[in-house]
């Protein structure tokens, strides 16, 4: 198997992969300072010993120029001189130094008077340890100054300097990587807090929350964050088990009333009232099929997690002319609000499940009112707006909110027996705001009004539609 060596970089910890970065980033920044530190060094001290050197020389050469030259030359600051005449031959020189064999030959002496500058000369030859500093002017009468400094103090200056960086620079580095390795650990550890948290959260534990860091930093948002996630998902967890206590409550009275009434018939085996038991077991099953119908409706509502099941032209006219006709039989007459204006109105989505809305709406009204229930439809701008008003007792204006809540209803003793299950708005509220509308009740005094909105569709308007329009 071929090594991967990111792939191994990429295993180690983000403690480790921080501290190692920043380690080598800084090792790196620090052999170069030390490179350039000790070059710096090295070339100014070499242009100091260059500097006396010329200094010397050219006083001397003033000196000799002047013919003030004394036999021995006297050397305060250790600078070594040669004065060499036209023919080679040294003339004076200071203690200490050859008096025979110039320090330069006449090629060499005649490059350095050129040149202005100072060479490197081995000093070994002349007795003296360690390189020289040589540089050479020329005087009067063709004579030339030769001047020469021992390089040996800086290049051990040098050498100290390298030796003290070589040893430091290490310990530095790892003085360094330790306390990012610790920084970076403590960083790090309301992280580790998140996960033992996260870890610590089982199903059985659900409020649990994650430990939030007091520092208001990067973790400290993310803990918040997911915290508040926690909390959406604790609610939504907590409303499912709610529903489905709710569904198995709602199922058990239909089905006991079922069984009671079975059971009566089997006791009395001459069969005189078994029409009365099938009648009465066929309304609780219709009683169970519609709340099943209704769960499955808000399900695939939930599923579809707020779009509607199809996007087509939908006519409101239509349907609410629709749905108003089948309230023929119904115990309250059920009319078309004749107020609206006449425009097309056409809503993008489902008819089945728009129909099903006003079927809902318009049954609770037939359900409460006391004398007539009317279906109104206008258009507003860029939406549709549907009413339907009953002229029963209404709902206090404390419950008109909760009401759309699932399995709630006010007159629980009345509506055991007549109503349904309490889900009927829910589902209004869920269609409607999945076609990107709202729904709310208000009071029609007396009564109450039911009005929902709905955004009328963008685009082209479906041909059967155009025929009412010619133009
Ligand atoms: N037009 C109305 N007048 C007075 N009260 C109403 C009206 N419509 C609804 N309500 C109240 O709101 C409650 C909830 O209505 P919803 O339609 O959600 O449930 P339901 O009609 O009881 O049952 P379902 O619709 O599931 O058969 C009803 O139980 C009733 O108390
Ligand atoms: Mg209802």
């Amino acid at each position: 198997m071929a090594a991967d060596p990111l792939g191994w970089w990429r295993r180690q910890s983000l403690r480790f992969r921080l501290t190692s970065t920043a380690s080598a980033v800084l090792a790196l920044a620090l052999a170069a300072s030390a490179w350039s530190l000790v070059g710096v060094l090295g070339r100014s001290l070499t242009a100091t010993i260059d500097e006396t050197a010329y200094l010397r020389a050219n006083q001397v050469r003033v000196d000799a120029d002047a013919g003030r030259l004394p036999p021995e030359l006297s050397s305060p600051d250790g600078t070594m001189i040669q004065v060499i005449d036209a023919r080679g031959r040294i003339t004076h020189a200071t203690v200490g130094t050859d008096r025979l064999v110039p320090l330069l030959g006449p090629a060499a002496r005649a490059a350095a008077v050129r040149s202005d500058g100072a060479r490197f000369l081995d000093g070994r030859p002349y007795g003296i340890p360690g390189p020289l500093r040589v540089l050479a002017v020329s005087a009067d009468g063709g004579r030339t100054v030769i001047a020469a400094r021992s390089f040996a103090e800086v290049e051990t200056s040098l050498v100290t300097a390298g030796h003290v960086l070589v040893a430091g620079t290490p310990i530095l580095i790892v003085l360094l990587a330790g306390a990012s390795w610790m920084i970076i650990g403590r960083t790090l550890r309301p992280i580790a807090e998140l996960r033992r948290g996260a870890t610590e959260i089982s199903d059985t534990a659900r409020s649990r929350r994650l430990p939030v860091p007091e520092a208001h930093d990067e973790v400290h948002s993310l803990a918040t964050t997911l915290n508040d996630m926690l909390a959406r998902l604790e609610a939504a967890d907590a409303r499912q088990r709610a529903l489905v206590s709710d569904a198995a409550h709602e199922l058990r009275s239909p089905l006991a009333s079922i069984r009671l009434q079975l059971e009566v018939a089997l006791g009395h085996p001459e069969g005189q009232i078994w029409r009365e038991t099938a009648e009465g077991v066929l309304e609780d099953t219709l009683r169970l099929s519609r709340l099943a119908e209704d769960l499955l409706a808000l399900a695939r509502l939930d599923e579809r997690g707020g779009s509607p099941a199809r996007r087509e032209p939908v006519d409101l006219e239509d349907l609410v002319r629709q749905s108003v006709e089948r309230y023929g039989e119904a115990p309250v007459p059920v009319t078309r609000d004749t107020g609206g204006d006449d425009a097309c109105l056409t809503v993008t989505g489902d008819a089945l499940d728009l129909g099903r809305v006003l079927t809902n709406l318009i049954d609770n009204a037939v359900r409460h009112a006391s004398g007539e229930v009317r279906v109104g439809l206008r258009g507003g701008g860029t939406t549709a707006v549907i009413s339907v008003t009953d002229d029963g007792p209404g709902i206090p204006e404390a419950d008109r909110e909760r009401v759309f809540d699932r399995f709630t209803r006010l007159d629980s003793a009345r509506s055991r027996d007549e109503g349904g299950a309490g889900l009927g708005l829910a589902i209004v509220r869920e269609t409607v705001r999945a076609h990107g509308g709202a729904v709310h009740l208000e009071d029609a005094g007396p009564g109450l009004r039911a009005v929902v909105r709905l955004p009328l569709a963008a685009g082209p308007v479906p041909d059967r539609l155009l025929d009412r329009f010619p133009d």
